[in-house]
């Protein structure tokens, strides 16, 4: 986990949208909700105007089980022996240091975009060799929250939802959704299309109360902080 400390919890946020858009502005207000526990400090990484390439599959490079291997290759990160020079690099470092990562991504046709697949598919590589000879993932034992914004309302969110928490979960990390039962269950399942139309977003709940997007996405990132603290603490 990141840092030694368990009074001080690293959240990292990463909108995988290419325009600052709907995703971006909601995965910063999780950040923001995390931000309002005291000892949090967040990051935020978004992929507007920013270069990244799909996963070239060439593991022999960057994979630990192969390259850890070979003595003359061992790296403190392998992921850095990546060729592909782009944003990915700042990505793996940024997501390896934190305690708890905010995934979010527009919906498109029904999926997360292209771009956060090749973050998920480019993470093969955060892994490391125990003393035991075990690989262990990088992001093991970390927080994961949700957050996928669609221009319908059924519009696939949820599926783009349970890709992410899907990802979370081959990572071996923990998914945290929202936290009361009439908020909604795996994520934030936001709603626009315009820029800034999400920040408007809000729907009537079960109950008839007023529920809302910008509401639910800082709930989200308390939920990770508070989850995140709870796993450090036992951990250390
Ligand atoms: C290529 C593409 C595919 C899209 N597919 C869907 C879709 O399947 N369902 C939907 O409701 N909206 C879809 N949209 C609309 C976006 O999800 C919507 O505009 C969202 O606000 C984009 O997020 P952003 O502002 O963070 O970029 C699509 C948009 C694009 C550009």
């Amino acid at each position: 986990l990141g840092g030694n400390n368990v009074s001080k919890i690293i959240i990292l946020g990463i909108s995988a949208s290419p325009r600052h858009g709907n995703t971006e502005a909601l995965v910063k207000e999780a950040l923001m909700g995390a931000a309002e526990v005291e000892g949090v400090q967040t990051k935020f990484i978004g992929l507007a105007g920013r270069q990244i390439n799909p996963c070239k599959g060439c593991v022999n490079i960057c994979h630990p089980a192969i390259t850890e291997a070979k003595p003359e290759k061992i790296v403190d990160r392998p992921w850095h022996l990546c060729p592909q020079k782009d944003v990915m690099h700042e990505v793996w470092d940024a997501l390896v240091e934190a305690d708890g990562i905010i995934l979010g991504t527009p919906v498109y046709y029904g999926e997360v975009s292209a771009q956060l697949k090749a973050i998920m598919d480019r993470c093969t590589s955060l892994a490391r060799i125990m003393a035991d000879g075990t690989i262990k993932p990088e992001l093991k034992y970390k927080v994961g929250g949700a957050i996928a914004v669609a221009g319908c309302r059924n519009g696939g969110q949820e599926r783009a939802l349970t890709t992410i928490v899907h990802f979370f979960m081959f990572q071996q990390m923990f998914p945290v959704g929202l936290p009361e039962v009439e908020d909604q269950a795996w994520g934030v399942a936001g709603c626009g299309n315009n820029p800034g139309d999400v920040l408007k977003d809000k729907w009537a709940s079960w109950f008839g109360k007023e529920v809302n997007s910008v509401n639910n996405a800082r709930k989200l990132g308390k939920s990770v902080v508070t989850v995140a603290r709870e796993i450090k603490g036992k951990l250390i």
